[in-house]
């Protein structure tokens, strides 16, 4: 399917968004490991969340959905089954990484595989630790598909350092820990989304977190302090393990309002309020960048469930200026660096991205598409190992552009166009409906010209 998106006159309305895709991952998948019925609402029912709920009913769990409520009938940790056929975990590596470490609690063996798109990407980061942890994994060449054979082996509690900050691994981790034998210590360079952590607690599992600066690096004489910060995650599990049901309503997607907020920012006029919007500190970092850049964004704080706030943001055309991101920032704002890159093309001056190798594993190499996608609408964009650089001042001419197979990408050249000198084609936009299936309509009903040419 091809988007096509042609200059835009200021977008306004009042917009709630799809859940959250991290906590709806979490929340379906703790509730499968729950004893009894719990009750999601807004959960996210999109293309990455589809083979969790699939892999679900393989594993003998039922469930419904009720327009956008999820029902979980939970099995405890004793009642999943083994599956009879490969779980196929689509483009979603964290319904694969997430379902490993259940599965290593529950002690059921399965093969996890996915989309070419998910075979590709590194999955070391899981059968490491998950090894160390007793969990017998078979013909791996750090990529999917896993064979993981937890049954009949027991699962230790570890002290582990993770290479990379990353919430995946440290779920992955934490899920086998729940069931294992000692406490589980995890220590991690960045400051990860901490979902799992905010459910888990309010579930009643003894789990801690703190974060302090990094011990200096071997070798260093004098108590030398690094100026990196270390966060640490510690699990004591209980035997036998249990987790309560629940009943959850899950905010907006933090990761989905990106691509309103910087298309509120860049079209002039602009008056945009989004609703019942997550607001996690772990995910925010994309506001705060904004914020930096001169944005005119207005959050106000509204409710918390189990542990996770949420409230309302108002954005309005801001002009903006071009900044230096870098260091834990990156980790906290992830996921937005697609639609970060639309804002650094339209504001004044020059924005360098460092620090952020991570884009090259995720859905695409973000770093390598974004870059050569904005080349092609005339942005003279540098791309580095770790980041980009992006001049600014710059109007993309319009052109045809390719989503290369990622949701993120398609959605930030669709809205790159709302300001261009001509028609930005985005073809493979049916990647959209992998996480933020209501785009185009949420889009086009505050304003933009958006249309879709080949149906979704
Ligand atoms: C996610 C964590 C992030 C993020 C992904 C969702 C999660 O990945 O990019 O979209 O739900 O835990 P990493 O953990 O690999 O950084």
């Amino acid at each position: 399917m091809n988007l096509i998106t042609t200059k835009s006159e200021n977008l306004r309305g009042q917009i709630r968004l799809p859940g959250d895709k991290s906590i709806s991952h979490r929340a379906a998948l703790f509730a499968a490991l729950a004893q009894g019925e719990s009750r999601i609402n807004n959960f996210l029912v999109a293309g990455v969340t589809k083979p969790l709920l699939a892999g679900l009913t393989s594993l003998g769990i039922p469930w419904e959905i009720n327009s956008n409520t999820l029902i979980v009938q939970g099995r405890g940790f004793a009642g999943w089954e083994t599956p009879v056929d490969v779980i196929d975990c689509g483009n979603s590596g964290t319904t694969l990484r997430l379902l490993a470490g259940a599965l290593a609690a529950v002690g059921i063996p399965a093969t996890l595989d996915g989309s070419p798109g998910l075979r590709r990407r590194p999955m070391n980061r899981i059968i490491e630790p998950l090894r160390k942890m007793g969990v017998r994994i078979i013909g791996d060449d750090g990529h999917a598909p896993l064979r993981l054979e937890p049954a009949g082996s027991e699962i230790r509690g570890i002290d582990y350092s993770l290479p990379v900050a990353s919430a995946q691994v440290k779920t992955c981790i934490l899920l086998a820990a729940l069931n294992a034998e000692g406490q589980t210590i995890l220590r991690e360079p960045g400051p990860s989304r901490d979902h799992t952590e905010r459910l888990l607690q309010s579930l009643g599992v003894p789990l801690r977190s703190k974060s302090h600066r990094a011990p200096a690096a071997a070798g260093n004489f004098g108590g030398n302090q690094s100026k990196e910060r270390q966060y640490v995650t510690i699990l004591t599990p209980q035997h036998p393990p249990h987790l309560p049901a629940f009943s959850l309503h899950i905010p907006g997607d933090i990761s989905s309002a990106a691509f309103i907020i910087v298309a509120a920012l860049i079209t002039p006029g602009s008056d945009v309020v989004i609703e019942n919007l997550g607001l996690n500190p772990t995910r925010t970092g994309l506001l705060d960048a904004l914020s930096r850049m001169g944005a005119d964004i207005d959050i106000q704080k509204q409710n918390e469930y189990m542990g996770e706030p949420n409230g309302t943001v108002r954005v309005r055309y801001s002009k903006l200026s071009g900044i230096d991101v870098d260091g834990e920032l990156v980790v906290r704002m992830i996921d937005e660096f697609p639609a970060f890159s639309i804002a650094a093309v339209y504001a004044h001056g020059k924005t360098i991205v460092s620090g952020a190798k991570e884009l090259r594993v995720k859905e695409s190499d973000r770093i390598a598409a974004m870059c050569k996608e904005l080349q092609t609408l005339g942005v003279p964009v540098a791309e580095k190992p770790d980041g980009f650089i992006i001049p600014g001042n710059n109007i993309p001419k319009g052109g045809r552009v390719s989503a290369h197979g990622d949701h993120r990408l398609a959605m930030a050249l669709a809205i790159a166009g709302l300001q261009a000198s001509g028609p930005v084609i985005v073809s493979g936009a049916e990647m959209i409906a992998e996480s933020f299936p209501t785009f185009t309509k949420v889009l086009q009903s505050s304003g933009a010209n958006l249309s879709s040419e080949g149906g979704i």
